[in-house]
């Protein structure tokens, strides 16, 4: 019986089998229609055209997908009218249309051609382009239709991302408005036709990214390596006459597959298929970083990630907005220091390794040579730069361009190009006289020096003698002799006393975590807060005064300004600038404070409170790691901007390493991250960490510590991340922020604050990220899990289980990033 039922089984899938393939056609005709539920199969196999519902969408839709991977759609026919139900029918008619009909018969989506055939049929080409010819015709010229011509978001080998300018049509890319809708989305891959033709990304209306210009070889935006580019898999080919300008790519193996895809949140990755683990694996080694933000920097600047601050203005060019650029708000670009003389003789400065500036104000031409190219650009006053064209062969060609020189990246290891910049020529003088400075000026150079020798070494006689004269009526400072040069002036603790009424408690306006702080009023009038440090921090006078002076170095907008010091007595005291409006925590977590605190202020001041860091981090010289942030330490001035406070001290009540171990965790539960309170590991990550609690808390306008729901036990950080995966992030806005709250600002906080929350500390942003992403509507990577979120099970995130995603692969790697 058992053996009779299984050989029923068996003759049941070998017919199967066989009606499948009998089935197998890749071609459809007015007589012959497809319903939902059949497939057509190119002859090769490659591809299949079918029906199909995205994630948990009800919809289907119309669409073709590779054979070995049915999960992969790489086309759409009725993107924005899905089919109710799975009664769908698509028809060629007699007129050489490609119809899709719906269980009434109405269209829900339609071809579109002006020429009309005879014996129309519709055909799916192992390319995975669907066309419309006529009969048995087989010149691509005479096609009627074709999907190509009408791209979704991925750009397969042999299709065209350009403008046939003989009929005005674009063939672009458009992301899928989500992984389940694939709708038109707000991003979109194009050919920029002005100038010289480079692709970009834009949301809407904006450029988000560039590639760069292609050179013969490769993008000049995206690293390149001739040795791993040896045995190149991909072909590209940039075409431009009078008819047609558009990119190209060509697969020299033709049995692999590859696609480049752009995603519904706007990065674009190319894949290749690997049979061998029956999946997609990226095939550019192009690593998503903030270089990659078109003009991040603004003109004449170039960015690279392995310096920082990420920009820096060209050679003879300053920030145009100092202020601003000093605070990494780079938009503004640079200008030049010595304006250009035009006619009267200027030059150009030779760099390597860019990536060439934005070419939408450029001209080219295809055989000029270089020299002609440098002559040309040298007699046009308006030009600013040129490069080859094409570097292949020794290069050939000539670019040009005219006005703002914008997103270069300056690349170390591999990529980019020569590119030849105008500059005036005394500024010219100037910089070549520095690089040439050893080889040909030394005989100048040796008869300069002894002549200043001669004159330093009768300076410093005269100079000793005179301080030998002034030491013997002057008694010496407790802080020793070089208090001139430290810019910072010493109290006496007598002055002190009396400005804070010694020390009373009526004055105390808290007490932080290396002390008390008194409010205190000098004899001018002029108010001040004192700190005075416990007495324990361990440290002679001396290294306690040097490292004042590097505290009290460190200026910036979002800095609480260090005013003096005095170390009297035992005492060890600093004294800071006054702030009135207190600290931050009364206005997030008291009821009279949060009226006076809208949404516009919030976001301000968690954009200062992110520059500020970011200048401790990065931008001053000393690498501060601040590991006492909290709320109480943020205040705020008379116009409510923040200022961070009480930076600088843990470095000089602990080591002084950038990421160090130390026995003595200086800190506040709850802003702490897990490596630093379990381990007492610090570096700047454990910063960003207590920054995204701060911003968390600013959302809700609850304490992280201390929180409580009633549904469950987690603390705020958990209970921000289970509002998030289960897609309730509004839930955790503070009602009295509803009012004045801008929903896109606060969904974008909450999304970083998450990031700087996860539990790797590898996973959080460093500061000049967070800063760029708050700034920016760049993309966001999605966030993990956060670190002391209390452990209990979360549930899954829906996302997480979909059946069947598109773009999964993308997602992951975002993550691994
Ligand atoms: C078929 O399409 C037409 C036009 O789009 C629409 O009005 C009608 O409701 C659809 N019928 C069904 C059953 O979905
Ligand atoms: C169809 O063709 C007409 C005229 O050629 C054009 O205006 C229209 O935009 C086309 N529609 C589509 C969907 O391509
Ligand atoms: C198409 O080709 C077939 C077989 O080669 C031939 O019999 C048929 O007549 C052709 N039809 C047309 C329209 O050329
Ligand atoms: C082409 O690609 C296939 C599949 O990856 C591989 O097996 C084959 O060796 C490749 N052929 C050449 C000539 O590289
Ligand atoms: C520019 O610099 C590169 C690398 O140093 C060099 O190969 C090239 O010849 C230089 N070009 C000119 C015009 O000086
Ligand atoms: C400089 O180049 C621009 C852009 O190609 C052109 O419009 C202008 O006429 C040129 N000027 C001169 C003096 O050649
Ligand atoms: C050049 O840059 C400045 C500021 O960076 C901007 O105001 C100006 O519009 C730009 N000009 C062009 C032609 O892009």
């Amino acid at each position: 019986m058992q053996a009779l039922r299984r050989l029923f089984v068996c003759s049941l899938l070998i017919s199967f089998i066989r009606i499948s393939t009998t089935t197998a056609l890749d071609t459809i005709s007015p007589s012959r229609s497809m319903r939902d539920g059949e497939t057509l199969i190119s002859a090769g196999g490659n591809f299949q055209l079918g029906f199909f519902s995205p994630g948990t969408s009800k919809g289907r839709y119309l669409g073709i997908w590779y054979s070995v991977h049915t999960e992969t759609v790489v086309w759409v026919a009725n993107r924005e009218t899905p089919l109710g139900d799975s009664s769908g029918v698509l028809k060629v008619t007699e007129q050489g249309l490609l119809v899709l009909l719906n269980s009434t018969n109405r269209i829900v989506w339609s071809s579109n051609s002006s020429t009309t055939a005879g014996n129309p049929v519709s055909q799916l080409m192992d390319s995975g382009n669907l066309v419309v010819k006529d009969g048995n015709e087989t010149n691509p010229v005479n096609l009627l239709w074709q999907s190509f011509d009408y791209p979704c978001d991925t750009f397969l080998p042999e299709m065209k991302l350009g403008w046939d300018l003989v009929t005005g049509l674009e063939r672009y890319l458009s992301s899928w408005r989500s992984t389940e809708d694939p709708a038109p989305g707000e991003f979109s891959s194009r050919m920029d036709r002005r100038g010289f033709p480079q692709v970009v990304t834009m949301k809407g209306a904006k450029i988000m990214s560039r590639p760069g210009s292609w050179n013969g070889l490769h993008f000049t935006g995206y690293p390149y390596n001739p040795q791993t580019q040896a045995s190149p898999t991909l072909e590209y080919e940039i075409v431009l006459n009078k008819d047609e300008v558009y990119y190209e790519y060509r697969l020299l193996n033709t049995s692999m597959f590859s696609r480049y895809v752009l995603n519904p949140s706007g990065t674009a990755h190319q894949f290749t298929w690997v049979y061998q683990t029956h999946s997609w694996e990226l095939s550019s080694a192009v690593q998503a970083d903030q270089c990659q933000n078109y003009a991040l920097c603004g003109a004449y600047t170039s960015c690279s990630v392995n310096v920082s601050p990420i920009c820096a203005c060209l050679k003879g060019f300053v920030p145009k907005s100092p202020k601003d650029w000093n605070s990494g708000y780079w938009s503004d670009g640079c200008v030049r220091k010595i304006p250009l003389a035009c006619s009267s003789g200027d030059g150009f400065l030779n760099y390597t390794g860019v990536k060439l500036p934005d070419t939408s104000s450029s001209w080219y031409d295809k055989s000029m040579s270089l020299k002609e190219c440098n002559g040309l650009c040298l007699n046009n006053c308006s030009c600013t730069a040129y490069a080859n064209l094409d570097i292949r062969e020794g290069g050939t060609g000539c670019l040009l361009w005219f006005g703002n020189l914008t997103d270069m990246t300056q690349f170390t290891s591999g990529g980019g190009q020569d590119l030849y910049i105008r500059m005036a020529a005394s500024e010219l003088d100037g910089i070549e006289r520095k690089s040439t400075f050893k080889k040909k000026k030394l005989p100048i150079i040796l008869i300069g020096s002894a002549v200043f020798l001669v004159w330093f070494i009768i300076g410093l006689i005269l100079y000793i003698r005179k301080r030998k004269l002034r030491n013997q009526g002057v008694t010496k400072d407790y802080l020793g002799e070089d208090r001139e040069d430290m810019e910072l002036p010493l109290f006496d603790l007598s002055t002190l006393a009396k400005a804070t009424n010694d020390f009373s408690s009526s004055n105390k306006l808290g007490e932080g975590g290396f002390g008390p702080v008194y409010k205190g009023t000098l004899i001018g009038g002029k108010e001040i807060a004192v700190k005075r440090l416990s007495k324990n921090s361990g440290q002679g006078t001396i290294e306690f005064k040097n490292e004042v002076i590097l505290i009290a170095r460190l200026q910036h907008r979002n800095l609480v300004k260090l005013l003096g010091c005095c170390v009297q007595e035992e005492e060890k005291i600093l004294i800071y600038e006054f702030m009135p409006n207190k600290s931050l925590d009364f206005f997030i977590f008291d009821q009279e404070g949060q009226k006076l605190l809208d949404w516009p202020t919030c976001f301000h001041i968690i954009g200062g409170i992110a520059r500020g860091l970011l200048y401790l981090h990065q931008d001053s010289r000393l690498r501060i790691i601040h590991r006492d942030l909290k709320a109480s330490n943020v205040l705020l001035d008379n116009d409510m901007i923040p200022k961070i406070s009480d930076f600088g001290l843990a470095k000089t009540f602990g080591s002084d390493q950038s990421r160090g171990n130390t026995n003595r965790v200086v800190g506040t539960y709850g802003y702490m991250s897990p490596e630093y309170a379990i381990d007492g590991i610090f570096s700047m990550k454990s910063d960003v960490f207590s920054f995204g609690v701060i911003l968390l808390e600013m959302l809700s306008r609850k304490k992280n510590r201390g929180f409580s729901h009633p549904d469950h036990h987690l603390n705020l950080l958990g209970h921000a991340w289970t509002l998030w995966i289960q897609d309730k992030q509004l839930e955790l806005i503070d009602t009295t922020l509803y009012d004045s709250c801008n929903i896109s600002e606060v969904l974008r906080c909450l999304h970083v604050g998450l990031l700087c929350v996860q539990r790797v500390p590898e996973d959080r942003p460093n500061m000049s990220y967070v800063v760029l992403m708050l700034s920016s509507d760049i993309t966001l990577p999605p966030p993990k899990q956060p670190g002391f979120y209390t452990e209990r099970s979360v549930p899954e995130s829906p996302s997480r289980n979909r059946p069947f995603s598109v773009n999964y692969f993308s997602t992951t790697v975002i993550e691994a990033r």
